[in-house]
């Protein structure tokens, strides 16, 4: 038997807000294992908690207990530093909007990751002209993001989320503001990166079109998460 270890691990994650006198327990206790290769949908309503799992999946956001493993390297503990490090080497995120620098050009946007990491310059934009080909917006490469289109945009925070082949890709509704038929063409690209580079993937969707074409749905009732 081999014994194969998940991309991504929580563990009893418990996270609430406070807001005065009052406290919001938004996860209470989610357990969640993505193993390489594996396209998992989140799929729950406004307010549900998607986004504030997919911040501590993303070492964003501290939980108040539980554990996140990430590529079997249990987080618990870590330092600031030592978590900024591993979420540079091992994490993606793609948000609903871009968030990609507007003052590089698509091509700086997608080096940036690699350069950080230490790759050497014509390595880094050889590689980023290889992923946004593979992604369709290599013929944009020289144009800033105020110069792109929406669609665009998310295929190019794609390739800077997917640069350093982190062994997690976590998306917030990453064509959650396109319209349907670039929603199509953004998650076409995004499903073929995945399949092709074997990493594990959370996408929080509100289009169940999309979440019904990913391996596996998970929701969050009550702050716990189920499969669907
Ligand atoms: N920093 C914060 N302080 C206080 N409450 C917060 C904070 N962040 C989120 N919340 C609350 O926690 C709950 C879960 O929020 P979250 O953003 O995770 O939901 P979501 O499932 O991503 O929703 P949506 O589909 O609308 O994006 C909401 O009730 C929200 O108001
Ligand atoms: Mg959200």
């Amino acid at each position: 038997m081999t014994d194969t270890v998940p991309a991504l691990a929580l563990e009893g994650v418990e996270r609430s807000y406070r807001e005065g006198e009052s406290r919001l327990d938004v996860l209470r206790g989610v357990d969640l294992v993505l193993n390489p290769g594996e396209l998992v949908a989140l799929v729950a309503p406004s307010g549900a908690g998607k986004s504030t799992l997919l911040h501590i999946a993303a070492l964003l956001e501290q939980a108040d207990t539980g554990t996140v493993a990430i590529a079997g390297v249990d987080t618990t503990g870590l330092g600031d530093a030592a978590r900024t490090e591993l979420r540079r080497s091992s994490i993606g995120m793609i948000y609903q909007f871009h968030h990609l620098l507007p003052d590089f050009t698509a091509l700086e946007n997608v080096t940036l990751p690699m350069r950080l990491a230490g790759v050497g310059k014509r390595e880094a934009e050889a590689a980023a002209r290889a992923l946004l080909d593979e992604l369709g917006v290599e013929p944009r490469v020289s144009h800033r993001p105020g110069e792109l289109s929406g669609g665009e945009r998310q295929r190019v925070a794609i390739a800077r989320a997917v640069a350093n082949r982190p062994a997690v890709l976590l998306a917030d509704e990453p064509t959650g503001n396109l319209d349907p038929a670039t929603a199509e063409h953004v998650f076409a690209a995004f499903v073929r990166l995945a399949r092709s580079t074997g990493l594990a993937a959370l996408v929080a969707t509100h289009n169940h079109d999309l979440a019904a074409r990913m391996d596996r749905r998970v929701t969050l009732v009550n702050g716990h998460c189920e499969e669907m």
